[in-house]
């Protein structure tokens, strides 16, 4: 008969007292992974712990912990008076049958998001004084600091059972109350508070729109350029994805009928097109009404920062003029207050209701409920309504701050439009610069931009720079420019930076 292995035959232990992992865990590791091997197969006795012990020239109790944590785990089974033995109910081998893989195993798709790695994830959120003009940073006074603190204090004095407990997945009945009456006298939108669904956010509405909309596998119309989280989202879920050019009207639609005419969808920001901030004509939005009331498609409107215009009279919703239930609406209070507040909302057609609730409780159930108390206070008690105003007049001098800067430093080498509209804007680049080349090098002097020809997909891109000046103070954006100055000269082809300090020089220090 051939003789069984000896234990010292088939397991050649390695424990060292030099590394981190403490010696009981090095046992126990090893231990595990020959079983799950099958390298110790089911049935073997292990030896016992003095044996291996001494095997190991460490202390019993090392290997006394080992084996209880194998035996609590499953991996072995004693037999009381006879030691201990490895388990024989175990599944097939997973580290074996990893191995055996013959391919490897693909990576995860990317989705297309430019990030390479989670540390990218954070790095291109991360908002500070620091890092002039990322997107979307927000302000809050000390006013607002002030109330909300306040407000938080007399939520947490008043924190009841109706805090506490599960909740209505569409959100409470009091902040639904209130953004409906909102939507309906700032937005003209056609709501009742039935339809109103509380969110995350935008991207999160985004989401639950993509989960409900059958078809979206067909053909989905997007901006060309565009906001390039909606169209990730859509990839990711593996919508086919149709990028219709965008034009000094907003979306081209008959462009879009052109390239798909029954596409089921189209994802567009009409009050502040993302990123060009043009208004999408009114021509073009009863176009894309007809359209979709013609062909039952969905228009998923993201009317994003649309609070905060500098002139003009605001302009209504596309969700407004609809009278065919087409439009499913979606709206942040993360721009209007601050992105960590992870508060949103969709106004969402009746047809849609159901399946939209549905997706949104099988999410994550349902919005937290003390957020909503503190947003609704906020709100119903005309604190929202008081800090818009206020903080539109800061945005307004941050953008007029930063035009100016632009054009004084930069004017021959940028086109700026100053937009009536929004948290950022849009710097052509003239003279064969690139914006790509300045995004990058803007990046190693601390000067986020984000270059708009990278957020073309098949339309012909252009070279400009896009720029968040809302949450910026007034007093760091003209340094900020300065040092977005000195990236673009250095980038340009002509060295005039030098020919510039030699003025400089010449007239003295401005
Ligand atoms: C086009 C567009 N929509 C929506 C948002 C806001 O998204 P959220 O509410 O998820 O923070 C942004 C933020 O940058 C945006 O640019």
């Amino acid at each position: 008969m051939k003789r069984q292995p000896s234990w010292a035959d088939l397991y050649a232990f390695e424990v060292t007292r030099t590394e981190h992992t403490p010696l009981f865990r090095q046992i126990y590791l090893q231990l595990r992974s020959a079983i799950l091997t099958r390298r110790l197969r089911p049935g073997t006795k292990l030896p016992s712990t003095r044996e291996l012990a001494s095997q190991l020239g460490v202390s019993r109790s090392a290997v006394v912990v080992a084996y209880e944590q194998l035996l609590a785990e499953g991996y072995t089974a004693g037999r009381r008076g006879s030691g201990t033995y490895v388990s024989s109910d175990l599944p097939e081998p997973i580290e074996g049958r990893r191995r055996r893989r013959k391919k490897p195993v693909a990576a995860v798709a990317s989705n297309d998001a430019p990030m390479q790695s989670i540390a990218d994830f954070v790095d291109v959120t991360v908002q500070s004084d620091q890092r002039p003009f990322n997107l979307g940073r927000t302000l809050v006074d000390a006013r607002t600091a002030e109330l909300w603190r306040k407000l938080n204090g007399r939520l947490f004095r008043s924190l009841g059972p109706i805090h506490l407990g599960y909740s209505d997945p569409r959100g409470s009945i009091e902040l639904r109350n209130t953004i409906c009456d909102y939507l309906r006298a700032a937005r003209g939108a056609r709501c009742d508070p039935e339809q109103i669904v509380v969110t995350t956010g935008t991207q999160h509405g985004i989401d639950i729109v993509i989960r409900v909309l059958p078809g979206l596998s067909r053909e989905v119309w997007v901006e060309d350029p565009g906001y390039p989280l909606t169209r990730q989202a859509l990839l990711a879920a593996g919508a086919k994805v149709r990028p219709i050019p965008v034009d000094r009207q907003g979306i081209d639609v008959a462009a879009g009928i052109r390239s798909a005419p029954n596409a089921r969808a189209v994802f567009v920001t009409p009050s502040h097109q993302f990123p060009t901030g043009v208004v999408l004509s009114m021509a073009r939005r009863l176009e894309l009404l007809a359209w979709a009331r013609a062909k039952g498609a969905w228009i998923v409107e993201d009317d994003y920062a649309s609070e905060f215009r500098y002139g003009g009279r605001p302009l209504a919703s596309l969700q407004g003029l609809d009278e065919g239930e087409r439009v499913i609406y979606i709206g942040t209070l993360n721009k209007a207050l601050f992105p960590g507040l992870r508060i949103g909302y969709a106004v969402v057609p009746h047809a849609l209701l159901r399946a939209f609730v549905a997706a949104r409780y099988l999410m994550d159930r349902q919005p937290s409920t003390l957020s909503q108390a503190l947003v609704a206070a906020f709100m119903e008690e005309g604190h929202f309504a008081a800090h818009i105003r206020r903080i539109r007049l800061l945005y307004r001098d941050q953008r007029d701050e930063l035009v100016a800067a632009l054009n004084y430093r930069l004017g021959e080498d940028l086109t700026v439009d100053a937009p009536d509209q929004g948290m950022h804007l849009v710097a052509f680049t003239r003279r064969g610069l690139s914006d790509i080349a300045i995004e990058r090098a803007g990046r190693q002097h601390g000067v986020i931009v984000r270059a708009m020809s990278r957020l073309y997909v098949a339309a012909p891109a252009r070279s400009a720079l896009v720029l968040g000046f809302s949450g910026y103070p007034r007093h760091t954006i003209t340094p900020a420019v300065e040092r977005l100055a000195q990236v673009v000269e250095a980038q340009s082809k002509a060295p005039r930076r030098r020919q510039r300090l030699a003025r400089a020089q010449v007239r003295g220090p401005v």
